[in-house]
């Protein structure tokens, strides 16, 4: 076929050549292949190129083709590359003269070598490597290598094809120097994330038949734009963290993903919170994206925290996602107790209920953290009520005394129900106020006491006590004398009591004989209003005292006549003159008479017997004997000292009445003497009287004054006041003629409560109880005897 064309090519261009002989072969022709007959084409006869010796010149000493002389043809002698031997120019020819000798001709031959599509296209290189910013623009250009194609004509590149085609097509550009730049441009923007590394192969064709084509590989990495934000796992995490948890205690852990690369996929975490305190209390690792607690978590500020993170790249790209965190309770809360009002005394008389104290239990924990139960010691009579949540009212329970308990330390103590319980506590002191409930108590049920008579007046008797169990003024005991009388007299004539302490006076000097014991009651009662009272008896015995000599009943003593006892002479031994009769009003002891003989005229003839007083003749009476005998009888009582009396007996012995008249006219001689003293006695004891009589009156009216001006003071004061009553019994008595007086003044009203009000005003004063119809009386009295047997006298005012 080659050949043909070339045949073609070579019968066009042997005629118009003259003198000059084209050919045209392809290239590549092998060694020994026909270029063409050119003795023929050259009009020659083979002879003469053999005679000619027909050569080859070439001035560049090129050696492709041999003269066959024999058969006028020319060979190549050498395959010819066209590529070689003229490169790139379109027009190839090998120009070369044949030399003839004999005669020197010579002819011009060119032998046209023609391409044959002997070359591929190629590539420099066998690829290329690009890189590519996934954010490069459609349109951007990317030069490619050009293909060479060695081959000239259509045997040259043609074409050029890229494949893939999806991101590039391919853009052909004419240079101004013919060549075509081969451009990619990119037509569909390019994704790192999702194809990072593309190879495209660009192809390239050339048009000779048949074709020939040569490849480069394009490599194209696609660097990464930053043009993904990052990405939370989760839009909403939630956490829980227990209140009180550590610093570094792990909430959560967040995570973000950035689908881009390197510096663009580093990605960091921060929070975001900005007004609240958020920040205090969390913070989160900036590259783990773990939160972490910095602050000290209470469930009691904040039941849960909303925690804004946000993730950045290094590119700025960001996402936010938010994390609930909720917190649990711990029981990490005392119950607070706080005292709404409380009264730290209550009085013992308080009723059931009486609310004491109001609390309020507060914990700040929830649920069963915060559930509160509160209880009080046990064994008081007071309980703890719940009225409403949470407030607590303490009342009392049972009746409360003073006397067994004056103060209740109660302990309130509130727990909580969690695990473990908490509690607290607060310890009330509560003190109890008194209330008069108590009346005083004797110490004894009766008291009996014993006095000598003859006692000193304002003598102390003896003293009562009563307690009270109350406290302070209501256990103020005051001691007041029952009004009473003995023996038709008040008995505040007998006897009197202090007031305060109790103790117990003698008024008068007590004469047993006339009184022996009384009774009489003292009450007891105490400063409370209304006061209580209580009262007991008192038996008063009066011991006898030797103070009464015995009296002589027989014989009677007269003053002028005498008696005597008559004796006959005849009597016998034994013989009873006469009995001495005596009594002593003492009692026992004091009062067990004996008789002696004091005197005797002849103490030989009487004796007197010493319990009975019997005279009696101890011998026979002789006529020797006086007539008048006298006998002094000495009665003595057993007291210690023993009081006696003396009496006088006369006896007469004698026979008949004469004869005793005749010795006794000189008996009353004796008595003179003793009617001079009596006068001297009796004119002493007027003047004593007298005295006394004046003194009497002179403190009736300085009585009279005082009181009227006491009575004026107490219309003017409505004081409640408790009777107190000083003693007034401390001096001693007998300084001298009448050195005390004692007032005893008695009032009486209808009102018998008033009366004893009024009487205490007088402070200075003892207060006995006359008969409401006396009037203030005072009178001297020498002796009890007036007073008793006047029973209806009023009071006995002074004392000496
Ligand atoms: C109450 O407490 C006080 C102070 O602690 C104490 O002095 C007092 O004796 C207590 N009273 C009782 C009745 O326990
Ligand atoms: C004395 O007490 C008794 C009971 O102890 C009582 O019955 C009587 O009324 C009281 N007397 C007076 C005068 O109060």
């Amino acid at each position: 076929m080659t050949r043909q064309v070339l045949l073609f090519i070579c019968f066009l261009s042997v005629p118009s050549i003259f003198g000059q002989v084209s050919y045209s072969i392809p290239e590549e022709m092998p060694k020994g292949s026909l270029v063409g007959n050119i003795a023929h084409d050259l009009g020659l006869q083979t002879k003469r190129l053999l005679s000619g010796k027909a050569r080859i010149y070439s001035r560049d000493g090129d050696d492709y083709m041999e003269l066959n002389r024999e058969r006028g043809v020319l060979l190549l002698k050498e395959r010819i590359d066209r590529e070689a031997l003229c490169r790139q120019s379109t027009l190839c020819a090998i120009h070369f003269q044949i030399i003839l000798e004999n005669p020197m001709q010579f002819y011009s031959i060119a032998v046209q070598i023609t391409d044959i599509n002997d070359n591929a296209p190629t590539f420099d290189r066998g690829e290329m490597k690009f890189k590519i910013s996934e954010s490069a623009t459609t349109g951007a250009k990317f030069v490619l290598e050009r293909a060479v194609d060695f081959d000239v004509g259509i045997n040259g590149i043609n074409k050029y094809e890229l494949k893939p085609s999806d991101h590039f097509a391919l853009k052909l550009q004419n240079n101004a120097d013919g060549n075509k730049n081969v451009e990619m441009v990119l037509q569909k923007p390019l994704d790192r994330e999702r194809e990072e590394q593309m190879s495209l192969v660009l192809t390239a064709v050339d048009g000779g038949e048949p074709r020939m084509s040569g490849t480069m590989l394009i490599l194209i990495t696609v660097l990464d734009a930053n043009d993904n934000a990052p990405v939370f796992t989760q839009h909403t995490y939630k956490a829980t963290v227990t209140e009180n948890s550590p610093v570094g205690t792990l909430v959560a852990a967040v995570t973000a993903s950035d689908a881009d690369q390197g510096s663009n996929a580093k990605i960091s975490y921060s929070i975001t919170n900005a007004l609240d305190d958020i920040r205090k209390m969390f913070e989160v690792d900036k590259e783990t994206g773990e939160v972490k607690l910095i602050g000290n978590i209470d469930y009691e500020q904040s039941r849960n925290y909303q925690i804004n993170i946000l993730t950045s790249d290094e590119g700025g790209l960001t996402d936010s996602c938010k994390i609930i965190v909720e917190v649990q309770d711990i029981n990490d809360n005392k119950p607070e107790i706080s005292i709404m009002s409380k009264s730290n005394i209550i009085s013992e008389a308080a009723e059931l209920n009486t609310v004491v104290t109001m609390i309020n239990i507060e914990d700040k924990d929830f649920g069963e953290n915060g559930n509160v139960i509160c209880f009080i010691n046990e064994n008081i009579p007071f309980v703890l009520k719940t009225s409403t949540n949470n407030f607590y009212s303490l009342v009392t329970d049972s009746e409360l005394d003073r006397e067994r308990s004056s103060e209740y330390n109660i302990t309130v103590t509130c727990s909580d129900e969690g695990v473990p319980s908490l509690s607290s506590s607060v310890t009330l002191t509560l003190h109890i106020s008194d209330v008069n409930d108590n009346a005083p108590v004797f110490e004894r049920s009766s008291y009996e006491a014993s006095i000598v008579e003859n006692n000193t007046p304002g003598l102390s008797i003896f003293t009562v006590k009563a307690r009270d169990a109350d406290w302070n003024q209501n256990a103020r005991v005051s001691y007041i004398l029952e009004d009473s009388s003995v023996n038709g007299v008040p008995v505040s004539s007998y006897v009197s009591v202090s007031a305060d302490s109790g103790v117990i006076h003698a008024v008068r000097s007590f004469d047993y004989e006339h009184l022996k014991e009384f009774h009489f009651r003292i009450r007891a009662q105490d400063g409370g209003s209304p006061p209580l009272s209580s009262n007991v008896s008192i038996h008063i015995l009066i011991q006898d005292q030797n103070d009464n000599g015995p009296q002589v009943l027989y014989p009677v003593q007269t003053g002028g006549s005498v008696l005597a006892e008559m004796v006959p002479r005849s009597a016998d031994v034994g013989y009873l003159v006469t009995k001495v009769v005596a009594v002593d009003v003492d009692s026992g002891q004091n009062a067990w008479l004996s008789y002696k003989v004091h005197k005797a005229t002849d103490r030989a003839l009487f004796e007197v017997g010493l319990h009975n007083g019997e005279i009696r003749t101890v011998r026979q009476v002789t006529d020797k004997d006086a007539v008048k005998q006298r006998l002094t009888v000495l009665v003595e009582d057993n007291g210690q000292p023993s009081r006696s009396a003396t009496v006088i007996v006369n006896v007469a012995v004698a026979d008949s009445f004469p004869e005793v008249l005749s010795e006794f006219t000189d008996f009353s001689m004796h008595d003179k003497e003793y009617n001079d003293k009596l006068t001297f006695y009796l004119v002493l004891a007027l003047a004593v009287v007298s005295f006394l009589f004046i003194t009497c009156l002179l403190l009736i009216i300085s009585v009279k004054v005082y009181r009227w001006r006491q009575s004026r003071i107490l219309y003017h004061s409505n004081l409640p006041v408790i009777p107190y009553y000083p003693p007034r019994y401390s001096d001693t008595l007998g300084t001298g003629t009448l050195p005390h007086v004692y007032n005893y003044e008695v009032c009486r009203t209808t009102d018998s409560r008033k009366s004893d009000f009024t009487l205490d005003r007088a402070a200075s004063h003892n207060v006995l109880v006359m008969d409401p119809s006396s009037t203030l009386t005072m009178q001297k009295i020498n002796s009890e005897k007036s007073i008793l047997d006047e029973p209806d006298s009023p009071i006995e005012v002074s004392l000496t």
